[in-house]
């Protein structure tokens, strides 16, 4: 037996007892006549006495330790002379009588503490002894009290958790496939899951009602702190259900989640906010509702007074920052460069200052009178002491500068505490999205979403208009999941892939198995798909998912530590048929 106890159980009232523990070497302090060692393993940290005056040459062998050698140490439990609170083990420690070396450690490239010496990119070279720093490895264990919890309340509600292929043909989600060269017929290619959404809906076909997993997902797009390259998803889909069913369930999993993970209690259902009001009153369709901080447009009521900015504007809209209307000119100018950047897009920022005693003072004040600017803070329900931030142009663009602006005004009014969390459902997506350069229409979410039932006449005379039955789940400005009612009629299903241009013969080449499927007897059927990454980090209170991954790959899509993507050998190629054109 190697050892009776961990590093993180033994108290106070253990003392007197003899235990044997093993670990690795956080550090060593000399003292003169002792030698202290904190051991640490997975569990805890417990601290390990040797005393010179008892058994020299066990310390001075205690001594030679170096950080991160794997010890095993017998000893007995003692009370300590000063007792360290912060940790649990700290009011003991453990008077060693014998000492054995495991394993010897090489000098590691940064000290595993905390605040670690080591840079972002050779932490996750070294990602393994990364993992032994406590708050890394809490992430990682708190992902798989998530990943349990999960299973309780979806396995107690009567879901069945079904793998699907990994190796598959590609399905058009929004994000380039990654794809894997078949040996066996040259030529082709299998496609990674971007997520499996057509496979969930045949389990559904095939009768199995409520299906989940909690599977690894496969998109090659552009990575963010909130996305990897691949990542994974709580998957689920639902047969004979409706909107509201699907969204009674997963409030469910979700408030499981809140309860058993951060101890918070939801008692009001979450809020309902169709996507035509998230957009006009945040500029976004994941609004973080931790504050007010409203949008509001005020194009017409500025028009008319020879500011060619906000009389040439499609739109002109507003938010107001309650008690920053003593800004400097520092500040506003900071505020201004901030709308200006290239990927906020804002041409400018005019303001209007509250003053306490009511005065009201604006950076367009030559062409607007203190009554018109008096109608403005009216429309904003501004009061004295506050900032109004007015942002003109193009309604896409400065309604989405506005909702950047909202949150980086949150950011510094310190209104989105990580230990907050204010959930939504955001609903009534629009079914289609148009893309200028290709000329044609998208599936907002993908192309087996259901249209609304009331717009579906709409779909061939006015196909923008359509709303889809779309949900997703945004907690805190983040998008924690979505999902559909889906389409289980071919015959929608065929008119879908008529919206998107496809032909009747590509939709039949690429959803042949699909539209086959619904032949016979597809039950009507919808479901969702959490971020799982995005959960944990936000219970983890981390900006990235990265934090919350074993071994994630770096901004770029490397994985630094297993140095890849790499090329491979010819002989591998040639046996898959394939050439590389401009080898570098
Ligand atoms: P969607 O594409 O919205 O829906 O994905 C569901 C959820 O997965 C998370 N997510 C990601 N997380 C990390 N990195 C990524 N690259 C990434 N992409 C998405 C988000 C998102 O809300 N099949 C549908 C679901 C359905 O309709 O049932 C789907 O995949 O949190």
């Amino acid at each position: 037996m190697y050892r009776t106890n961990t590093c993180g159980e033994l108290k106070l009232d253990d003392a007197g007892k003899s235990v044997t523990l093993c670990g690795w070497v956080q550090k060593s302090r000399d003292l003169g006549g002792m030698t202290f060692v904190d051991l640490r393993d997975r569990y805890g940290i417990t601290q390990l006495l040797f005393n010179m005056d008892t058994n020299r040459e066990l310390c001075e062998s205690a001594r030679k330790l170096g950080r991160e050698f794997v010890i095993q140490a017998e000893g007995i439990v003692r009370e300590r002379s000063s007792k360290n609170l912060r940790i649990p083990t700290g009011e003991i420690e453990i008077e060693v009588t014998s000492l054995n070396i495991l394993n010897r450690s090489e000098i590691p490239p940064f000290t595993i503490e905390e605040d670690t010496d080591g840079g972002e990119e050779l932490r996750m070279k070294y990602r393994y002894l990364d993992l032994r720093r406590t708050s890394v490895r809490n992430n990682i264990l708190l992902r798989h009290r998530v990943a349990g919890e999960t299973r309780k309340y979806l396995d107690s509600a009567g879901f069945v958790d079904v793998e699907t292929p990994v190796l598959i043909k590609s399905t058009p989600e929004g994000a380039r496939d990654f794809v894997v060269p078949s040996r066996m017929h040259p030529g082709t290619f299998y496609a990674l899951p971007q997520s499996p959404q057509t496979l969930k809906q045949l389990l559904m076909v095939s009768g199995f009602d409520r299906y989940y997993q909690i599977v690894k997902c496969f998109r090659d797009e552009d990575l963010r702190a909130d996305r990897q390259l691949e990542f994974t998803q709580i998957d689920c889909e639902m047969s004979f259900v409706e909107r509201d069913d699907v969204l009674d369930t997963f409030e469910g999993l979700a408030k499981h989640l809140f309860l058993k993970i951060k101890g918070v209690e939801f008692s009001e259902p979450f809020i309902r906010m169709p996507y035509s009001e998230a957009m006009e009153n945040y500029g976004n369709d994941k609004p973080d509702l931790r504050f007010g901080m409203k949008i509001k447009e005020l194009t017409q009521i500025v028009k008319g007074r020879g500011f060619g900015v906000f009389d040439s504007a499609e739109y002109v809209g507003a938010i107001c920052a309650a008690g920053c209307g003593d800004y400097s000119r520092k500040q506003t100018d900071e505020l201004t460069e901030f709308v200006k950047r290239p990927q906020i897009g804002a041409k400018g920022l005019v303001y209007v200052k509250y003053g306490t005693d009511g005065t009201l003072k604006s950076s367009a004040d030559k062409f607007y009178s203190p009554e018109d600017l008096k109608l403005w803070a009216g429309r904003m329900e501004a009061e004295p002491g506050d900032l109004i931030l007015i942002l003109a142009g193009e309604r896409k663009i400065t309604l989405s500068a506005l909702s950047e602006l909202r949150l980086e005004l949150g950011n510094r009014l310190n209104l989105r505490p990580a230990d907050r969390f204010v959930p939504l459902w955001v609903v009534d997506f629009p079914l289609l999205e148009w893309d200028e350069e290709s000329s044609r229409f998208f599936a907002m979410h993908h192309p087996f979403t259901s249209p609304k039932p009331e717009d579906i006449a709409l779909m061939e005379t006015d196909p923008g208009r359509v709303r889809a039955n779309a949900y997703d789940l945004v907690i805190n400005g983040v998008e924690i999941g979505g999902g559909s009612i889906r389409i289980h009629d071919a015959g929608i299903q065929k008119l879908m892939f008529r919206v998107l241009g496809f032909t009747p013969e590509q939709a039949e080449e690429q959803f042949g198995f699909l539209l086959n499927a619904f032949r016979y007897g597809a039950p009507p059927h919808g479901g969702i798909a959490f971020g799982f990454d995005r959960w944990v980090a936000m219970f983890a209170g981390q900006d990235s998912i990265r934090d919350c991954i074993a071994f994630p790959k770096n901004n770029s899509g490397r994985d630094v530590m297993l140095d890849t993507p790499a090329a491979i050998s010819g002989d591998q190629l040639d046996e898959l048929n394939i050439a590389i054109k401009n080898r570098k």
